[in-house]
């Protein structure tokens, strides 16, 4: 007996110590051993981790977490430094509370685990109990609990639904030709997502460039996390009561756009690729014979001498100079590719260039890194360095020095063939010192930089980049395009998703290409109605992949031509109210297109899987994107009242209808209260429309406002405050509409102000500024000539009054 009991106590002790020494791969945050509080933030120990939560705003409470000591403070994403806060810090034996006006997070010591609540005392978002922080190797993962109904939106260029629940992404900058529609990862990385339930919305933004994953309860039915492959769990939580400031916040710590220049808010032409300079040549007279408005051509890798970069090839292009002159003076602007891969050719100036400046990435013995591309072997340019991105600056001069206006920088992904880039590559990263695996998901965002600077440095005109890859904040610095669709109705409704939710994530200057790159081509049809959608993409391009028919709108035939063409026409008589949604988001981070569940985040419709891809584009238009093959669609009216644009009927908000479709008409709608000013049509935003700005105001229930904008177009003298800015409100209690005095130094080109009234149908009279004034019932049409518009076909019943635009203050009254 008395051995068997000293056996199992022997057998205990064992057990014990070998649970103690066995190597748990999963390694937990573990219990707060000690703290240090500051002012704002407080510094955390755990016997497997250091960590810090700040307050980084009223708004946002940063968390770092590491195994080793927090380092130096590092981003390439985050442009703003923390705030000074008012912020309360206490703490007992349990846990150690962090407030500021707005925010409250509670950090629970035994183990390290946040909860964060808002000031009325909701939990908004808290650590799932038993999991919190962990490790499995150098990844780290936040698991969340999964809160009753609660819906994931956002996290950048990612397929799927608008409400992400059920899924897990991975970030990995990735070269995806053809991609499917439920492919992941595509070519950027934004890791950062909006949650939603019991009427609350957050927003968490996961900066760390290595691979990072994303699980909103796909193959669990307990946690939301997210995690990187390596470095610090840095996160910034954002918390807002609306999701539109959650965006505003998101974009206040990683920038905004800036002024885009206007010539690339016109249609551009793209094909890989135009040539010779002829055909070219011949395509931008085309557009203007068909009369179908277009602002840039664009041309792909074969402009160049066998595809070296900074080079033109001369027997396609033997006077570049004189291309770009002719294409300017017919009102188009020139864009072109420029790959990351410079072809390693002894001897050739830019290359050798690159060398002396130590531009280029290198293995970790020192030798150079080369990847095939289309040149063929190429090294890379270290963008991480400054060495490499003052390299890159200088070269870019090589573009406006021949009168080219847009970079479009493609396959920064890094995209190589054989797609498996090896890890021991070092990147500089600013001194620190990087390998591929941290390096490679901010490569192309940081590309695109340099591209931009470059350009700036050389002309001090506004820079248009295009970029395929891309990191959070790339908005400071370039447009960004879905990369390689396929032409075909799921395509094209899976971008319209893509740009929603890049929108959601800060970025405003998006687009895809329009009639699909790869895949065969579209329909007649597809093609009409991709058109017609893309009139409202904030970049609108159409773009074809080599070996396949050419896709200029005329090659689809009179029909097609006669569909597409009105909406092309459309967007360029928006482009004052496109412009200013433009200049809006320079302000506020808010996105030109929009998806529903910005402004109706609590109506479960948005989300319905019939109406997710919704969208608005600007602050008043909802464009319902519709696919070809249909005759019918189903429709979602979130609250308010909204009319056709192309009739003026009037549906109520809150419910579902389905309607029958033309290809003449694409369903969009305004919403009730909205002020859209337009202009006449030009065939390039380098002509001046007529000196008439038209303002369309739509009666509603609610009052509204409208920040009208204006500038050169070109410049950054805006920034000097030479623009024109002047905030034109309705009030319907008031029976008012009323401009207000403009600002700034800029002066309009508008000289007289044609107002344009919807749905005021028992207006009698009209006084501005006390004096009455003619005006006139008319019929108006969006889509076609207005002078040949009957009543009930494709034309609104309006009133229209025509007036001085003075500058002074001017009060309408009805
Ligand atoms: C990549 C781009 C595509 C381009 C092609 C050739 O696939 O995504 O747009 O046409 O390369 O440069």
């Amino acid at each position: 007996m008395k051995s068997a009991v000293k056996f199992f106590f022997v057998l205990t002790i064992l057990l014990v110590t070998i649970k103690t020494n066995a190597q748990n791969p999963v390694k937990e945050i573990g219990v707060i051993t000690s703290t240090i509080v500051s002012t704002q933030s407080i510094d955390i120990t755990t016997p497997s981790a250091f960590a810090s939560v700040i307050a980084y705003s009223p708004n946002i409470i940063r968390v770092r977490v590491d195994k080793q000591k927090l380092k130096p403070d590092f981003s390439y994403a985050v442009i703003a430094p923390p705030q000074t806060v008012k912020t309360t810090i206490t703490q007992n034996d349990s846990s150690i509370i962090l407030q500021t006006d707005s925010l409250k997070a509670e950090i629970k010591k035994n183990p390290f685990s946040i909860i964060f609540y808002n000031k009325e005392g909701k939990i908004i978002s808290q650590d799932e109990q038993g999991l919190n922080i962990s490790w499995v190797g150098e990844e780290v993962s936040d698991y969340k609990k999964m809160q009753d109904d609660e819906r994931f939106i956002g996290l950048g260029e990612k397929t799927g639904n608008l409400d992400r629940r059920g899924s897990g992404y991975t970030n990995w900058n990735s070269d995806v030709p053809g991609y499917s529609a439920s492919q992941d990862p595509l070519y950027s990385s934004i890791p950062f997502y909006i949650g939603i339930h019991h009427n609350l919305n957050y927003g968490i933004f996961l900066d760390n460039t290595f691979q990072t994953d994303f699980n909103f309860g796909a193959s669990n039915d307990r946690f939301s996390s997210f995690g990187a492959r390596g470095g610090e769990l840095n996160y910034y939580f954002i918390y807002h009561t609306k999701l539109s400031d959650i965006i505003s916040s998101y974009t206040s710590l990683t920038g905004r756009m800036k002024m885009p220049p206007m010539w690339s808010l016109g249609y551009q032409q793209c094909r890989w690729s135009y040539y010779p300079d002829t055909e070219v040549i011949r395509i931008a007279q085309t557009m203007r014979e068909k009369k179908i408005p277009c602002d840039g051509i664009t041309l792909d890798i074969h402009y160049m001498d066998k595809y070296q970069l900074f080079t033109w090839d001369k027997n396609r292009f033997s006077d570049p100079v004189s291309l770009t002159g002719n294409l300017k003076s017919l009102g188009f602007r020139t864009t072109v590719i420029v790959d990351p891969g410079i072809k390693v050719a002894p001897g050739a100036p830019a290359f050798e260039r690159g060398l002396q400046q130590d531009a280029y990435v290198k293995y970790v013995d020192g030798k150079y890194y080369s990847g095939q591309v289309w040149p063929g072997w190429c090294y890379f340019t270290d963008f991480t360095s400054e060495k490499g991105r003052a390299f890159w600056r200088k070269e870019v001069k090589f573009f406006p020095d021949n009168g080219v206006s847009g970079i479009w920088n493609d396959m920064n992904e890094i995209a190589t063939w054989g797609q498996k880039m090896p890890n021991n590559i070092i990147f500089d990263f600013e001194g620190r010192k990087a390998s591929h695996l941290e390096a490679r998901n901010v490569y192309g965002f940081l590309m695109a930089r340099s591209s931009n600077e470059g350009y700036k440095e050389a002309t001090n005109k506004r820079p248009f980049v295009l970029s395929r890859a891309g990191y959070a904040g790339l908005q400071r610095y370039s447009a960004i395009w879905t990369g390689d669709n396929v032409a075909s109705d799921e395509h094209m409704i899976l971008g319209v998703r893509l740009l929603n939710s890049l929108g959601l994530s800060g970025v405003s200057f998006t687009g895809m290409d329009v009639g699909g790159y790869t895949g065969g081509s579209a329909s007649p049809e597809l093609f009409t109605r991709w058109m017609q959608l893309g009139a409202f993409f904030p970049y609108y391009r159409n773009h074809k992949e080599y070996n396949n028919r050419s896709s200029e709108p005329w090659t689809y035939g009179e029909e097609a031509i006669a569909n597409l063409r009105p909406f092309v026409n459309l967007r360029y008589k928006l482009l004052p109210y496109l412009y200013a949604a433009f200049y809006e988001s320079t302000q506020d981070g808010l996105p030109v297109i929009r998806s529903l569940a910005i402004e109706n985040t609590f109506d479960a419709n948005v989300y319905d899987k019939t109406y997710q891809n919704q969208f608005c584009f600007g602050n008043a238009l909802m464009v319902a994107p519709v696919v070809s093959t249909k005759d019918f669609a189903k429709i979602y009216f979130p609250k308010s009242s909204w009319y056709d644009l192309f009739n003026d009927s009037v549906e109520q908000g809150g419910k579902e209808k389905i309607i029958q479709l033309s290809m003449k008409e694409l369903p969009v709608y305004v919403k009730e209260s909205s002020i859209i000013p337009t202009q006449s049509l030009v065939q390039s935003t380098a002509y001046s429309p007529s000196d008439t700005l038209i303002i369309h105001v739509y009666k509603g229930n609610q009052s509204n406002n409208f920040i009208y904008y204006e500038d050169d177009g070109e410049s950054f003298e805006y920034e000097k405050g030479n623009y024109y800015k002047r905030n034109i409100s309705y009030d319907p209690s008031q029976k008012s509409i009323v401009i207000d005095k403009p600002e700034g130094s800029f002066t309009s080109k508008f000289k007289s102000i044609q107002l344009v009234f919807h749905g005021f149908t028992g207006v009698e009279k009209l006084r501005i500024d006390d004096q009455r004034v003619a005006f006139k019932r008319a019929q108006y049409s969006f889509l076609t000539d207005n002078s040949t518009a009957i009543a009930g076909e494709h034309s609104c019943n309006v009133l229209i009054a025509v007036f001085k635009n003075a500058n002074n203050k001017i009060v309408i009254k009805y």
